[in-house]
């Protein structure tokens, strides 16, 4: 039986730094505002590159920390709300710039909890025996889909890209997994909306920016996210205490904050980021995880336990614990 490891990890974000005093410049808002809200200090945002470029880079490294050619890939799944276009995907893109020729690729489209839902499928391509070797990206350019003329979006998000190596292993590292999709409460976040447009439709009006009803975000995190983190480490009897890192989704501190409380586990065990970059939805996890790496807050020897975990548009939400 094959099981699938994370072997490495990278993270690539654009150069330019944004900062909420930045933003009070061109917007009605302040650091003051945005901080004690949120959290969020700064965020990139990209110049001239585009969401497959900063998921190439990532590819790059990956490739390169691990000694692999690109020709060794079997699959790149890139998650992804924000790709350079709907065909080709984004990650046609990153393997033709990697010359990945062997490998199939394709974009996963689940929002915020993308990385999540793109990783757990790669695991289950690996445990098949069919695969041996695949990354799984999470790469964004949120800044080409928000309206900057609104303050209650413009603030919350930025631009980045993050991903794994996933290899065969002999031990198994994925312990358990909840995936999770709510289509009916899909109205309080939407974004990218192309509407009917041909000789026999009546024509849409509906704006293709991001739009967010950030209380009903918050509530539903609170609330749906976190009692499926608790369920889960119920059903698999993972205790909150056996987990070395928490990866939540890099939306708001006080989400954070509020879920420990909820789910009983320790407050420092939750890492963050998001003072840095935002949020950038589904390159958020893998961004945190691939900079905890570097710091050596993880060490991907296999000798600790995390949990990952998403949640946003759609709705989303799902969590996978990983011995890392
Ligand atoms: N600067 C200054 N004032 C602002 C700004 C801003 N950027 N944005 C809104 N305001 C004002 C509003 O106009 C409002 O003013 P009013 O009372 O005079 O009308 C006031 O601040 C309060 O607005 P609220 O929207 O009620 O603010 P709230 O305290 O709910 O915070 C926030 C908003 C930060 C968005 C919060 O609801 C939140 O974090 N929600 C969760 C978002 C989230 O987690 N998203 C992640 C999932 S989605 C994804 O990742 C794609």
């Amino acid at each position: 039986m094959a099981f699938a490891k994370i072997s490495q990890t990278a993270y690539y974000v654009p150069e330019q730094i944004v900062t909420n005093d930045d933003l009070s410049k061109i917007m009605d808002t302040s650091d003051e505002w945005i901080s004690s809200r949120t959290g969020i200090k700064e965020r990139r945002i990209s110049r001239n590159q585009e969401t497959s470029e900063l998921a190439t880079e990532v590819a790059k490294q990956l490739l390169a920390k691990s000694g692999s050619q690109p020709e060794e890939l079997d699959f790149i799944i890139v998650a992804t709300i924000s790709p350079d276009s709907m065909m080709p995907t984004t990650a046609a893109r990153v393997q033709a710039n990697i010359g990945a020729t062997n490998a199939f690729a394709y974009d996963l489209t689940a929002a915020c909890s993308g990385f999540i839902f793109s990783l757990s499928t790669a695991e289950k391509l690996i445990k098949s025996g069919a695969y041996q070797k695949g990354i799984v990206i999470g790469a964004e350019v949120l800044s080409k889909t928000l309206d900057w003329s609104d303050r209650r979006t413009a603030v919350l998000f930025g631009d980045g890209a993050g991903g794994v190596l996933l290899e065969t292993s002999e031990k198994e590292h994925f312990l358990a997994e909840s995936l999770n999709t709510d289509g009916s409460r899909s109205d309080s976040l939407r974004s990218g909306k192309s509407g009917l447009n041909s000789p026999y439709s009546e024509s849409s009006e509906d704006a293709p920016f991001m739009t967010m009803d950030g209380r009903a975000i918050f509530d539903f995190a609170i609330r749906d996210v976190a009692s499926s983190i608790k369920e889960l480490l119920e059903t698999s009897g993972i205790s909150g205490d056996d987990l070395d890192y928490t990866l939540l989704h890099q939306a708001n501190i006080r989400i954070l904050d509020k879920m420990a409380k909820k789910i009983g586990i320790e407050r420092d065990k939750f890492l963050a980021n998001m003072m840095s970059y935002g949020n950038t939805s589904a390159a958020s996890v893998p961004i945190l995880l691939a900079e905890s790496v570097e710091n050596g807050i993880i060490r991907l020897d296999g000798s600790q336990t995390v949990l990952l975990s998403g949640f946003g548009g759609g709705l989303t939400w799902g969590s996978l614990i990983v011995k890392i």
